[in-house]
């Protein structure tokens, strides 16, 4: 596997990609729902996401791709091999439907389940956050690239940290509120952006200190996910345990440094056996 391609490949198609949301962010969109009133899909989505499948497919025909609008590429239709792509074409829908500047395209590379690469761009400030296992993360802005590091802060109490909320929490329990409570009185400050692989792209570059959340889909964090580690940060399920990419994901991914006191906030509130 020749990773520099790859990597090139899946920088230049998140570009591509991102181009045609940023023109489609003023455009008349057509949304639909989803599983929930709140889980929305639009048009552009969609485009983002046959033209990702179709640069990827043609590029890298043996490899998997899971996607989370599920369109199925003829050529990549068999494809079981070791190597797998994880695709959300535009995560942050519900920002980007409403005209709200915040979303990403997010490609992750993964091997047997563990990352290899991954590229998460925002086309609203032109900001591409890359990583390649081994080799560090980086940032490409309008003025130029450099690595990406993960915060310093050692203080829970002095940290910033980001989350999100499920589809399904007008009608499920387990829907993080109860966890938002307990950080609001731990840390400096929580902020809800909506869009989870910019949110780990933060933490990679340390413009966050941690973030959390449940019921996030492979997709929304195999790229961000792979930026945090190779930007020397920690990643964990969120009771702790070890992490893997998986279909459906609970995580906690920070600094390293504030690890253990944001696990340890999520054991002290009642009921922590979110999936
Ligand atoms: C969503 C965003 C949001 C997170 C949700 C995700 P989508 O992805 O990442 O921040 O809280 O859990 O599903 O639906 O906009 O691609
Ligand atoms: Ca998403
Ligand atoms: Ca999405």
């Amino acid at each position: 596997m020749d990773l520099s391609q790859a990597l090139q490949v899946a920088v230049a198609t998140a570009d591509e990609a991102g181009a045609l949301l940023r023109r489609g962010i003023n455009e008349r969109k057509v949304v639909s729902r989803k599983s929930s009133a709140v889980d929305l899909v639009t048009e552009h989505d969609q485009a983002a996401e046959t033209l990702i499948g179709q640069r990827l497919g043609s590029a890298f025909p043996e490899h998997r791709l899971v996607t989370e609008e599920g369109t199925e590429f003829s050529s990549n239709g068999q494809a079981q091999g070791r190597y797998t792509w994880y695709i959300d074409p535009l995560d942050g829908t519900n920002n980007f439907a409403h005209g709200f500047p915040v979303f990403a395209v997010s490609i992750g590379l993964y091997e047997m389940g563990w990352p290899l690469l991954g590229v998460v761009y925002d086309p609203m400030r032109d900001e591409s956050f890359s990583a390649v296992r081994g080799q560090g993360a980086t940032l490409r802005t309008r003025d130029g690239s450099r690595p990406l590091q993960v915060s310093r802060e050692t203080a829970l109490l002095d940290s910033l940290l980001a989350t999100g909320f499920p589809y399904d929490r007008h009608h499920s329990s387990d829907n993080n509120i109860a966890q938002l409570s307990a950080y609001l009185k731990a840390a400096r400050g929580i902020r809800r952006a909506g869009a989870a692989a910019l949110d780990l792209a933060y933490v990679a570059a340390g413009r966050l200190d941690g973030y959390w959340e449940y019921k996030l889909n492979s997709w929304d964090v195999a790229a961000g996910a792979c930026l945090v580690l190779e930007a020397g940060g920690s990643i964990t399920n969120a009771d702790g345990t070890p992490w893997q990419i998986a279909p459906t994901v609970a995580m906690i991914a920070s600094n390293g440094h504030i690890h253990e006191a944001m696990s340890a906030v999520l054991r002290s509130v009642d009921g922590n056996s979110h999936g």
